[in-house]
């Protein structure tokens, strides 16, 4: 058992102490790994880091998830918002569930981390975010989520998208990529493999989630700044 432990964790750890690095409980805004993905949205507005997160977390967010699908927590997700917000399968047919402080071990430690790295992303690009939200998604075979922007048309606040997948050994023939539009009609898939995190600025980058063909989990959140016009 011990054995088996040590191969299935071990390459994450060492991509990470190749690097250099490591997943200490308070994670430095100055991590390497935040500033590369600061200098990537300051470059062309996005990021994709496939090793973010340290397996063990990932499998203990996944889990944590799957427990919640389970016991019922999730549920459709709707769009629009104020007096527009419709569940629109036709649109996205995931079902989520807000992550909220103190809600579990391994999501505060998650919220933990997307705390660092908003002061990261703060110190390097100025971008006065002021707060995270995120929840966990979960698409059932056949879901998908049409080409969208993350920023509501009444509500300026959404600055960056997070998107961390939770999925374990995910092949392309899955489907289920994160299809990112780029200028100059270029796209960009990501494959939503288990520890993957991706970043991109919520009003400039539309982007889809393809048909999945089994089930597809993440934890999806963006950071925040004031907003502009009161609610
Ligand atoms: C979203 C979204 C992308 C993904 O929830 O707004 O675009 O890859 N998710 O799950
Ligand atoms: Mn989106």
């Amino acid at each position: 058992m011990k054995l088996v432990f040590a191969r299935l964790s071990q390459p994450v750890l060492l991509v990470w102490a190749a690097d250099g690095y490591h997943v200490p409980m308070n994670i430095s805004p100055h991590h390497p790994l935040f500033a590369r993905i600061a200098s990537d949205l300051a470059d062309h507005g996005w990021s994709q880091q496939n090793i973010f997160l340290p397996e063990a977390l990932t499998r203990e967010l996944a889990e944590d998830c799957r427990q919640r699908a389970l016991a019922g927590a999730l549920t459709p997700a709707a769009t629009g918002r104020g007096g527009s917000v419709q569940v629109r399968e036709a649109i996205r047919g995931d079902a989520i569930e807000w992550v909220e402080p103190g809600q579990g071990a391994a999501s505060d430690r998650y919220l933990m981390i997307m705390e660092s790295l908003r002061q990261g992303l703060n110190q390097a690009l100025y971008l006065g975010l002021e707060d995270f939200e995120g929840h966990y998604a979960c698409y059932p075979p056949g879901a998908y989520y049409r080409r969208h922007l993350d920023r509501f048309n009444d509500d300026d606040r959404r600055s960056v998208s997070t998107v961390l997948y939770l999925n374990s050994a995910w092949l392309p023939e899955d489907g289920g990529q994160l299809r990112l539009y780029l200028p100059g009609e270029r796209t960009h898939d990501v494959v939503p493999t288990g520890g993957a995190l991706v970043v991109f600025l919520s009003a400039e980058i539309p982007h889809e989630v393809l048909p999945a063909r089994r089930e597809r989990l993440s934890l999806t959140g963006w950071f925040r700044r004031r907003g502009e016009r009161p609610l």
